[in-house]
């Protein structure tokens, strides 16, 4: 009998170590790897399977002293190259993940992994005809590589091809029928150009092959409320919640289809996901809407201006700013500083391409206004405080943050039925306010001048969206 050679040990324990890497077996991966070390103190299997153990740890410091280690003693090891690029992507080094992917692209000229890597970094340098280049290279000789067709169709998105990006979404799962994170992102990618059917479409087909993933059901009801069919949607939702019974997103949807008590605002991680991925198409679509607020709240100014209420709006604060359709439409208006917040990274990035805000911050609006009491002269909200069931904890939290006789502009959706307590949460997600709850609210919180007026705020499925346009005071510590 052939006894195994420390070569052949060195290899079974490697694979060990990466079956159990993969299972998410941690500590059982490092104990294989103690062993491994013990029989090849320097074998690079060794080096990429603790420095693999290290990144799903989170510890990437150890990570990346492996392996810069471990390819100054195997510079032409492809596999090494190729984690490093991994591990500086993760710290957004995407130049040095570049050279890295490159390099393991030039070494292992057949492995499409390191193709598609190349591709991805590409990606976020924004190189995207080259990305398309090594992602299609990376697909052709690797049908299976979903992170390649993901790169792909994001890059045809991107690039502003819709079709293409639709037919990669098709093929990549005709190759990769089991990857739901494929799934999901055809039909984030449907949702965001408004495709409602083809995102119902995708995840039936996602269900029916049996996909059991609780965003994946999530979207599908979102898609189905879209379309109007409510009954439906609550189904899906449930569905989801059985999957992910902690998950906000899913949550915030499944109280919307009023099968959870309802929660007194959207939390802010569901607004994140909403609005990261609906930043590209929001002002076209808000247009195509005949989006009224930003006007509205620009006109009321101008009034309070007019009747020498102000002379200037001084130090402004756009809450919920998003791509900036409120300060575009203000900023002509006499004041000092403009001011956006929004909790969504990507909304800001587009306000930012504006140029009308001097200051933009990435924060849940409750927790800015805390750090900024007695800061402002004038506070805007324009369509968000439709994301707050209860009102007096926010606008106890403006009034704070407001100097004395400084105004809050803002609207809300009206709830013309009146139920109790005065707010409901919809369907598609969103709040509506009773006008005498939003009176009460803003008088209970000290605020003296005001006044409501009602208004088509934008249309909606082909109806009119009722909304009240907001206008109230801070009273004066001497009134
Ligand atoms: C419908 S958009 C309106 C954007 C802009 N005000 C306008 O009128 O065009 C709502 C915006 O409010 C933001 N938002 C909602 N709740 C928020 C919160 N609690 N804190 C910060 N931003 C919030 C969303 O991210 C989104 O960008």
């Amino acid at each position: 009998m052939l006894l195994p050679t420390a070569a052949d040990l060195t290899t079974t324990l490697a694979q060990q170590a990466g079956h159990l890497l993969r299972g998410g077996r941690l500590d059982a991966a490092r104990t294989v790897i103690a062993a491994l070390r013990h029989n090849a103190p320097h074998a690079s299997e060794a080096d990429e399977i603790e420095a693999r153990l290290c990144l799903a740890e989170g510890q990437l410091a150890d990570a990346f002293r492996i392996l810069d280690r471990a390819i100054d003693r195997a510079p032409a090891s492809a596999a090494l190259r190729l984690l490093r690029a991994e591990a500086r992507s993760r710290i957004d080094d995407h130049i040095g993940a570049a050279a890295d992917a490159a390099e393991a692209a030039l070494l292992a000229p057949r492995d499409a992994r390191a193709k598609a890597m190349l591709g991805l970094v590409m990606i976020e340098l924004d190189r995207l005809d080259e990305a398309a280049a090594c992602l299609d290279d990376a697909v052709r000789h690797a049908p299976t590589l979903g992170a390649a067709w993901r790169g792909l169709a994001e890059v045809m998105t991107r690039l502003g091809d819709g079709d293409a990006a639709t037919a990669v979404h098709d093929a990549a799962i005709a190759n990769v029928p089991l990857d739901p994170r494929l799934r999901l992102a055809a039909m984030m990618a449907a949702m965001q150009a408004r495709q409602f059917e083809r995102a119902l479409a995708l995840g039936l087909n996602a269900r029916r092959d049996g996909l059991a993933d609780a965003c994946i059901f999530g979207l599908l009801g979102h898609a189905l409320s879209k379309l109007g069919r409510h009954d439906e949607a609550a189904e899906h939702y449930q569905d989801a919640l059985r999957l992910a019974p902690e998950d906000p997103y899913v949550r915030h949807l499944v109280r919307a289809a009023g099968l959870l008590p309802g929660a007194v605002r959207a939390p802010p991680s569901y607004l994140e996901a909403v609005f990261d991925g609906y930043a590209d198409n929001f002002d076209e679509h808000l247009i195509q809407l005949g989006y009224r607020v930003p006007g509205e709240i620009h006109d009321t100014l101008a009034g309070l201006i007019d009747e020498g209420q102000i002379a200037s709006l001084g130090e402004v604060l756009d809450l919920g700013c998003g791509t900036g359709l409120v300060g575009l439409l203000v900023a002509g208006l006499p004041m000092t500083h403009l001011t956006g917040v929004d909790v969504s990274e990507n909304m800001i990035a587009k306000a930012q391409d504006k140029n009308v805000y001097d200051d933009l911050a990435v924060a849940d609006l409750a927790m800015f206004l805390g750090q900024t009491a007695g800061s402002w002269d004038t506070i805007l909200g324009g369509d968000v405080f439709c994301y707050f069931g209860t009102l007096d904890g926010v606008f106890a939290s403006v009034h704070r943050a407001l100097r004395p006789e400084g105004w809050l502009v803002c609207n809300v959706e009206e709830d013309l039925v009146g139920t109790e307590p005065g707010w409901r949460l919809e369907a598609q997600g969103r709040y509506v306010h009773h006008a005498q709850y939003v009176h009460d609210c803003l008088e209970r919180t000290g605020f003296d001048e005001i006044a409501l007026r009602a208004e088509t705020l934008r249309m909606e499925g082909g109806a009119p969206v009722a909304g009240l346009i907001i206008a109230a005071r801070k009273a004066s510590p001497n009134a």
